[in-house]
């Protein structure tokens, strides 16, 4: 009797092994791929669309995302990425709030064997290989578009000089660096234009207006032609600012923007802004793809930058693809 009663537990204890060895299989086969995801801010409408885009996307593609929002600050986005790491998630996705300073803590997400994708903004590093991917708009170009709108402004108007104001992006940021080169690249050729001033209004609509409020008491409101600001952001606050001072937007002062979020798209109908130039912040599906693929062990592009372009003056501004997000 004895026997046969522990046989039974042995058997038992047999069956449940199997079965829990089964449930670990099962569980680590289903288990979900999660994404730690550093987001930067939440400075503007664009980094809200794409917060949103990102998060969307990860729904649709069945991934975890594990979010954390910087508030602007360099070692929030460090520390986070540091956690991502301890948590051994599968991918990390990140958007460089500064180019500089990133080299030490993708060293220890390489050292963890854990991928990083860079989104929107780009980082300055010797070493490639601490990052798989990069997406995110070419802001060179978008820059550049900016300057040859404004050069097909000066010539519908036969301007002789135009001087220009710009309020510039996050210092040391990507965007701030690309706009600015890019569009300064293309109008120096043209020696109708002089850059009178720049400062930097950080992204945000309150520094934005900050600045213009600044600028223009500075420099006169007849010595400025044209604002050209690294968002739309910041030109909404420049609006608020020249429609205080009873100045004509978009007339008086020819205004150029980029992101193409809705209020200033909607500015550009009304024709208080002449150039909003597109930068789209969903890219949430290209990278949750790029996850996809890394994964699954399969090569993936090193650098991706989406499809965009600008909406202007001399656009038909009634049609429909005319639109902001
Ligand atoms: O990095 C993209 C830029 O960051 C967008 O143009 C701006 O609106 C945002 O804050």
């Amino acid at each position: 009797m004895k026997r046969i009663i522990s046989l039974t537990v042995v058997l038992l204890l047999c069956l449940c092994l199997v079965s829990c060895s089964h449930e670990t299989e099962t569980e680590a086969n289903t288990s979900p791929v999660v994404v730690g995801f550093s987001q930067l801010g939440a400075e503007s409408s664009w980094r809200i669309a794409n917060t949103e885009s990102m998060e969307t996307a990860a729904k649709e593609a069945g991934f975890g995302l594990m979010m954390e929002n910087a508030n602007q600050k360099q070692e929030k986005q460090i520390d986070a990425i540091r956690s991502f790491i301890a948590y051994q998630v599968d991918v990390i996705v990140f958007s460089p709030i500064v180019e500089n300073g990133w080299d030490n803590v993708l060293n220890e997400a390489k050292s963890a064997k854990i991928p990083v994708i860079i989104m929107d903004r780009m980082i300055k590093t010797d070493d490639e290989s601490l990052y798989t991917a990069y997406v995110g708009a070419d802001f060179y170009a978008e820059g550049r578009r900016a300057g040859e709108y404004l050069i097909r402004k000066a010539d519908a108007m036969n301007a002789e000089h135009l001087n220009i104001i710009e309020i510039s992006g996050t210092i040391d940021s990507t965007p701030m660096r690309d706009r600015q080169k890019g569009f300064m690249e293309t109008i120096s050729v043209d020696p109708r234009f002089t850059i009178i001033d720049s400062m930097s209004g950080d992204f945000l609509r309150s520094k934005g207006e900050e600045c213009a409020a600044e600028l223009l008491e500075k420099h006169g409101k007849n010595s400025i032609d044209v604002i050209y600001a690294h968002n739309d952001a910041m030109m909404l606050g420049t609006l608020d600012v020249l429609e205080r001072e009873g100045i004509v937007p978009g007339k008086d002062i020819i205004l150029i923007t980029v992101d193409g979020e809705k209020e200033a798209v909607d500015a550009l109908k009304a024709g208080k802004i002449n150039c909003v130039v597109q930068c789209t912040p969903n890219l949430g599906e290209s990278v949750m793809v790029l996850v996809q693929k890394i994964i699954s062990g399969n090569d993936v592009p090193k650098i991706y930058h989406p499809e965009e372009s600008m909406f202007t003056e001399f656009d038909d501004v009634t049609d429909p693809a005319v639109e902001g997000f």
